[in-house]
């Protein structure tokens, strides 16, 4: 399929485990994509394997400067913005709330809350010099329950439904639609990979064997549900909420081979 031959579309937290994915996903599909992040070795190491239709640039999300930047340069390499994917996030330091940094929790909030918040606030005249356009913000299975130790973290996705629902309610009569993905546990570094030494990885504290489709999602499982949010066939979907997580939220499975009869 080429749902996106032509298209700009702009990733945020391009140089990370599911923004690497989401970058071939749109580009199998014909678009042009530019990915911003603050690791530019990475994330310059990405495009130059992808071709001329990717394009890096350096976007901390938590500054205004830096997304106006990032949307004119991205407009003149490949035109205005169809598809904004608000993507970067970071995972707060495990501690209980009396015992967590204030610092720490402002900074997971800048980055995962005011960084998509900025996104659309610079990006929306382009999309609409493109006609119309999505928006996308990656937010999480934690914006559906509470989470023991990483309160920041929970918050900052919490309030991203919060956002995406306005955006949705004010951009909608200029033909732009407003969604969020919330993923379960993917493999990504984000989880896989201790936030600091000592740390334990967060994949550690979630085994799939309680989940109704018993194994840890993939980032392309989670490109496709956002291909197809950020294309045509999903029209007139907007301020909608999509969870990605194996069946996580619905409690624990039964085990392989139970029956309701046996207890
Ligand atoms: N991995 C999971 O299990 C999981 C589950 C639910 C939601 N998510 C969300 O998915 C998104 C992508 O996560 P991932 O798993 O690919 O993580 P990742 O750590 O592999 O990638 C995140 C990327 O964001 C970038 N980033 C961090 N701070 C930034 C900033 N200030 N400006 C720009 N970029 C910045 C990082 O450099 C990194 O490349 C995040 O929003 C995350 O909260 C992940």
């Amino acid at each position: 399929m080429q749902r996106f031959l032509g298209k700009t579309i702009l990733i945020t937290g391009g140089a990370g485990g599911m923004g690497a994915s989401h970058l071939r996903g749109y580009l199998a599909e014909g678009a042009n994509v530019v990915i911003g992040d603050i690791r530019d070795d990475r994330g310059r190491a990405l495009v130059a394997e992808a071709g001329d239709r990717a394009h890096y640039v350096h976007l901390d999300v938590t500054s205004a400067a830096d997304w106006q930047n990032a949307v004119t340069e991205t407009e003149n390499r490949f035109g205005p913005i169809s598809v904004l994917v608000n993507n970067a996030g970071i995972l707060s330091r495990s501690a209980p709330i009396e015992q967590s940094d204030p610092e720490n929790f402002r900074h997971v909030v800048d980055v995962n809350l005011t960084g998509p918040y900025l996104g659309i606030r610079a990006a929306v005249p382009s999309l609409r010099r493109a006609g119309g356009g999505v928006i996308i913000n990656i937010a999480s299975t934690s914006a559906n329950v509470g989470t023991a130790l990483i309160a920041a973290y929970v918050s900052s996705k919490w309030a991203l439904r919060g956002l995406t629902r306005s955006a949705a309610m004010e951009l909608g009569r200029d033909d732009i639609r407003v969604n969020s993905i919330h993923p379960g546990v993917v493999n990504t570094p984000l989880i896989t990979e201790p936030l600091h030494p000592g740390a334990q990885p967060v994949s550690d504290y979630y085994s799939p064997d309680a989940f109704a489709i018993k194994r840890l999602a993939e980032p392309q499982d989670i490109t496709r549900l956002l291909l197809f949010l950020s294309s045509d066939e999903a029209s007139f979907v907007t301020g909608s909420e999509f969870v990605a997580d194996g069946g996580m939220l619905l409690g624990p499975a039964l085990a392989a081979g139970q029956t309701q009869n046996q207890s």
